[in-house]
């Protein structure tokens, strides 16, 4: 029997003014890492930074880190941090922010390195030298605060890179449910059924064990029971706060027992056409379930544990709840026509089925397979 680990992040603290956990962190410069303009329209950024001088703690801020990080962002916020030299890096937004930061993290401390060299799996350096890393997720979906993976693409190349490596599990979570309040319903329900695919394929991956198991399937009953709620209402604090501890509990599962070809097939067609992510994969999921179904035994444990008879029928059922389209082809975000669909079609099969998340999918399935689950999830049944 081989020997495994489980890697989660030192502390996670969870809960409504989880915030306030910032006053505790030993050291004496912050930088925070953050997207766009939410953070600093909602006020989190200035309470951040005036929690963080309650601890005696200068903070400075580098924002504007967009959707889909690129290589170049990441490049300006190292020098920035070897400009102010920071001992904690605070990574404050959505995915993307986080994941930005953790590969600025990286740069700061290897000046030297150059982001080829850290592509390979597990190729980089061990961090710490120079800073310690803190998440404030302020979207119930990727789990990067808890992860060991970040995203990044290399915009010359249109290409994304997941970077993977030990040294980026953060030292501290803090999954406070006040951020991800602020999003809007469409962003609620795409981010959070994100949650639902990670769960449901760490559930049933083939590094699966039983660390990983419970968390998972307590994620997956979370989002079932809390997702409809936090959609219909944002301010519905005890919703926010279960689908924040289920992406986090999601994700304390996938970043140790890997993903499936749901995530495989949504990276692909999300490079090709730009649909959301957790959109793409909400579409993809109960097609896949219906695939994998022949696998494994573990989606009938699911049924089991949640008193359903079927768990793709109930995600087809919550998707439509959600105001999540069935098919690819009834996206309205970005235009996805039957041409330009069958002409990507067995590229996107190929390279679905070289992604490393479907090593860990139940089954071995093939190139055709996954067309054959794409033209299912595009045209319908
Ligand atoms: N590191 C990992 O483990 C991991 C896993 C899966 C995906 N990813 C990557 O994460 C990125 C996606 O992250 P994401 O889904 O969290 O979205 P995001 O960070 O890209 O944010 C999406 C949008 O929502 C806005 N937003 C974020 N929080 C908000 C809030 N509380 N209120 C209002 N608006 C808000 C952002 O400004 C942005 O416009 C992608 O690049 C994806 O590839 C990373
Ligand atoms: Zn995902």
């Amino acid at each position: 029997m081989a020997v495994q680990s489980f890697k989660v992040p030192n502390t996670i603290v969870f809960g409504q003014n989880a915030l306030d956990h910032l006053s505790e962190i030993k050291g004496k410069k912050a930088i925070i890492v953050t997207g766009g303009s939410s953070m600093k329209r909602f006020g989190f950024i200035e309470k951040a930074q005036a929690i963080l001088k309650k601890g005696g703690i200068e903070s400075v801020v580098f924002d504007g880190v967009e959707p889909n990080p690129s290589v170049e962002t990441v490049e300006k916020g190292a020098q920035t941090m070897r400009d102010f030299n920071p001992d904690w890096i605070i990574a404050l937004g959505g995915g993307s922010a986080i994941d930005a930061a953790k590969v600025m993290w990286c740069f700061y401390e290897y000046p030297e390195l150059k982001f080829e060299d850290i592509v390979p799996v597990c190729s980089m350096p061990e961090l710490r030298k120079k800073a310690k890393f803190a998440a404030i997720p302020s979207t119930s979906g990727t789990a990067s605060e808890i992860t060991a993976f970040s995203v990044i693409t290399d915009t010359q190349k249109h290409i994304k890179y997941p970077i993977v490596s030990p040294y980026i599990v953060p030292d501290v979570a803090i999954i406070d449910p006040e951020l991800p309040a602020k999003m809007p319903p469409h962003i609620t329900a795409n981010t959070g059924m994100d949650v639902m695919a990670h769960a449901v394929e760490a559930y049933v991956s083939k590094a699966a064990n039983s660390y990983a198991d419970p968390l998972a399937l307590e994620a997956i009953d979370l989002v079932f029971k809390n997702i409809k709620k936090a959609y219909a209402n944002g301010n519905d604090m005890e919703a926010r706060n279960n689908m924040h501890n289920a992406s986090a509990m999601a994700g304390m599962a996938f970043s140790n027992v890997s993903l499936g070809i749901v995530h495989s097939m949504a990276h692909k067609i999300g490079g090709e056409f730009g649909v959301t992510h957790g959109l793409a994969n909400a579409i993809l999921l109960p097609a896949i379930i219906e695939y994998n179904k022949k696998s494994t035994d573990k989606y009938a444990k699911i049924e089991k544990y949640l008193g359903i008879d079927s768990l793709e029928d109930a995600i087809r059922k919550l998707n439509k709840e959600l105001e999540i389209p069935a098919t690819f082809k009834e996206v309205t975000e970005v235009s996805i026509t039957k041409d330009l669909f069958e002409q990507a079609l067995g590229r996107m099969s190929e390279n679905a089925l070289n992604d490393p998340c479907t090593f860990t999918n139940p089954g071995q399935p093939t190139a055709q397979d996954i067309a054959e689950i794409y033209k299912v999830s595009y045209y319908g049944k």
